[in-house]
Formats: structure tokens, sequence, C-alpha cells
């Protein structure tokens, strides 16, 4: 199909544990159009998990699979696996889904699950980036999205975000300007697979060129502190 052809609205699952502040970026992209998709699913591991009042507040269906009341991980993956299936989703986002996948549920869902991770990969993979960042005396960190392989944060990188790290950051102060990016380059990312304007080529993600002229990187060092 062309790019410019109209096509029905991509049909999204957000996977989440936490406050869901990226969800609600998603479910805003949505609402104002920039993304041509709907979210069709929102599934926590966490049964507390703020970001399940903010899909539901939307009237968007969810399900909590907690994840304590599985032996393995294969089999809550399995649960996972069937109830997306269910919903229809095409295109599978991790937004603070912290949780590990198997490979097999990796290898099921390639090339439409996708994750955000709170630094530049491939620097800073796994968690408490930001302390690892402020630690290792980096002067830029910022977000990935990327595709999720087996092996964690370690997929193709579709679009990056960067910001500075201040001499007076904490981990507080550095998580919280890049999720402010974080949730401008979520949005624009899933806009691009709406789009079909995706591919994975030799393990290198290019984007076909659309309105943005292809541009998949924010650049933004001198940017908010
Ligand atoms: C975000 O910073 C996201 O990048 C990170 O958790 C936060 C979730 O915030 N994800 C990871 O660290 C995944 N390993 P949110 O719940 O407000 O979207």
């Amino acid at each position: 199909m062309n790019i410019d052809t109209p096509r029905p609205p991509l049909k999204i699952a957000v996977l989440i544990s936490g406050g869901g502040s990226n969800l609600q970026a998603l479910i805003d992209g949505c609402a104002t159009g920039l993304i041509p998709g709907r979210i069709v699913l929102v599934v926590s591991n966490n049964p507390d998990a703020f970001g399940v009042e903010r899909a539901r507040r939307h009237q968007i269906p969810t399900r909590i699979i907690d994840h304590r009341l599985f032996d393995s991980r294969a089999a809550f993956d399995q649960v996972l696996a069937r109830t997306l299936d269910e919903s229809g989703a095409e295109l599978i986002c991790l937004a603070g889904f912290m949780r590990v996948l198997t490979s097999d549920f990796a290898h099921y869902y390639a090339k439409r699950l996708i994750n955000i991770h709170p630094a530049l990969l491939p620097a800073f993979p796994g968690l408490h980036v930001q302390r690892q960042a402020i630690d290792a005396g980096v002067r830029f960190s910022g977000a990935t999205v990327h595709f999720v392989v087996p092996e964690v944060d370690a997929g193709p990188i579709i679009a990056q975000a960067v910001v500075p790290v201040l001499a007076h950051d904490t981990h507080d102060t550095l998580a919280a300007r890049i999720l402010r990016q974080e949730h401008r380059l979520y949005p624009l990312v899933v806009r691009w697979f709406a789009q079909d304007r995706v591919r994975v080529e030799d393990g290198r993600v290019r984007i076909l060129d659309g309105e943005e002229n292809g541009q998949h990187a924010l650049i933004n060092p001198m940017g908010e502190v």
C-alpha cells in the first residue's frame, strides 16, 4: 500500500507497570489525530498501576495480569499473548512495563513489539539508568524507542531524543527531563507505525519519508532544564 493511501486506524495495545505518563501521551496522540490509531487494550502486571486509571478514564479496555500469580515467565507470557491476540492489537507498546519478556514472546511479536527506554541505547541498558548516566559523567542522555528482541534493551533503534545532563542533576531531575522528551518521542514513533513507514533493513531501522523529511531523532541539547 502506498504511504499516502488512507488506511484503517492502527490497533494499539499498551503494556504498563506504573504511572503511565507515556500511556497518557499515546492516548493524547490518538485523541488529537497525531496518531492515526486507537488503543484497543491496556495491560498492567501491577494491579495498583495508576496508568490503569488513566485508561479507564478514557474508556479504554484494561486487563490486569498479575505476574505474581504465575509459576514461570513462560506461563505469564502465554496468558499475556492470548490476551493481546484477542484484542486484535497490531502494535504492542511497552510503556514503563517492568517485566522481562521471554524470547518466545519476543519472537512471536517480532516487528510489532516496541519499547521506550530512558537512556541513549546502547549506553545504559537495564535498570536505574538515570543514576548510571549521572555516575558515568556523561553530558547527554535521553530516550530510545526500539524494537524488542530477546536480549534486554537491545533491539534495532527506531528513534532517540537527547537531553543534557547538568552538573546539579539528581536521578529525579534527570528522569523528569528525559520523561518530557519521551512524551514527544513515543507518539511520533507510533504515528510512523500507523502510517506504515517503519522498515528494518540489515538490522537497522529506516523511516520512509513523510512530512518530517525522514527525521528520526529529536535533538534537544539546550532544551528545557
Ligand atoms: C519511563 O521513563 C520509561 O522509559 C521507563 O519507565 C518510565 C515509565 O514512566 N521504562 C523503563 O525503564 C523500562 N525498562 P511512565 O509509567 O510514567 O510512562
